[in-house]
């Protein structure tokens, strides 16, 4: 019997002031498993994340979904409160900037222990002593110490530490990690990465790893989807994406991923920028930047279409010449 997703989105479509930030989004997450969401900056990313965890201001966005199903309920039909509930205690978000999420005047121990009180209801010395194990658990080195340090006394990776420390203090099902390492050196980043992993199979949870480097995705994540001016353009397994890329922008992408052996500089990369939400052509909107652009594409908007197994792609090439190189396609 097939497994119910953790998370199941259909047509999430975020629109602000008239421009289309997000179109027509879908995403499926399974319970222990970390599905990446990649693409270049300003792609929806973020958007998309927070429209699902229902934190954008309702008298600025317009959010629609045909469905955003966690663990069973719709989360659009929540009330308020229980909304609340499911995002203090059933989903979990940590942010690339800790320093903006974090409170600076409180000691690091007590913005854990708060979250403890409010959605465990735990007593003050319980919650304390919890406290304390979560930064062992994320390996704060002295945590005993650190426990009564303020945010700008921990360096950047300590305080993203304390970030993931408060996200799991309540055992969340799923924790959206949005560029959860994007401000951190490389080595810090691979700890940090290597901590959410960790902890993934320790506590069952789903990951959504919101990221714009291939790299991480590689790694960490089982699904990939690939966001490209407001769109999911491309989804499918890690190794789908990786080592069979159907739709240009993703293998232009892969292309201008930098090998650890190669100068940064040499790189190729895509020509052209993500379009903004009210310049987008109206045909495919890769089209001006893709190196496969034919007339077709110019009146043709492609939406995600399967190919093998689970894998789909937003581009109108048929089959045939993904696999097998160019074939003529009739325009007419
Ligand atoms: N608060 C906002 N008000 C208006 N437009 C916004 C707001 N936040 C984001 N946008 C717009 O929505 C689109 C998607 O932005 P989003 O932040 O989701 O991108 P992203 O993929 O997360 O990029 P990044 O990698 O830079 O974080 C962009 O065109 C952006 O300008
Ligand atoms: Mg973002």
């Amino acid at each position: 019997m097939a497994v119910a997703p953790l998370l199941s989105v259909r047509g999430l479509s975020v629109s602000y002031g008239g421009a289309a930030l997000v179109e027509g989004v879908e995403l499926d997450l399974m319970m222990g498993k970390t599905h990446g969401l990649v693409g270049e900056s300003g792609s929806g990313k973020s958007v998309s994340a927070m429209a699902i965890m229902r934190l954008l201001e309702p008298k600025q966005f317009r959010v629609e979904a045909q469905r955003i199903t966690f663990d069973g309920r719709e989360l659009p039909s929540l009330g308020t409160h229980e909304m609340r509930r499911v995002r203090g205690a059933e989903i979990s978000m940590i942010f690339q900037e800790p320093m903006t999420a974090l409170n600076p005047v409180l000691p690091v121990g007590e913005q854990i222990v708060e979250t403890l009180r409010v959605h465990q209801k735990l007593d003050r010395a319980t919650a304390r002593k919890r406290a304390l194990e979560m930064l062992e658990w994320v390996r704060i080195p002295a945590a005993d110490r650190r426990i009564d340090e303020y945010p700008h006394q921990l360096s950047g990776g300590m305080r993203q530490r304390v970030m993931i420390a408060i996200a799991i203090a309540c055992q969340p099902k799923l924790l959206i990690a949005d560029e959860p390492t994007t401000a951190l050196d490389v080595t810090i980043q691979a700890q940090i990465l290597e901590l959410l992993h960790e902890l993934q199979r320790e506590l069952g949870m789903g990951i959504l790893l919101i990221t714009h480097d291939l790299g991480v995705v590689a790694g960490y994540a089982d699904n990939v989807s690939v966001m490209y001016a407001g769109r999911i353009i491309e989804s499918g397994t890690t190794s789908q994406i990786f080592e069979h890329a159907l739709h240009p922008y993703t293998q232009g992408l892969l292309r201008s991923h930098p090998p650890v052996d190669r100068d940064v500089n040499e790189l190729p990369t895509i020509p052209g920028t993500v379009p903004q939400p009210h310049e987008r052509p109206n045909g495919c909107r890769f089209g001006p930047r893709c190196a496969h652009f034919r007339q077709i594409c110019d009146r043709t908007d492609p939406r995600l279409m399967g190919f093998e197994a689970r894998h789909r792609a937003a581009c109108i090439r048929p089959k045939g010449y993904l696999f097998d190189g160019p074939l003529e396609v009739s325009d007419g």
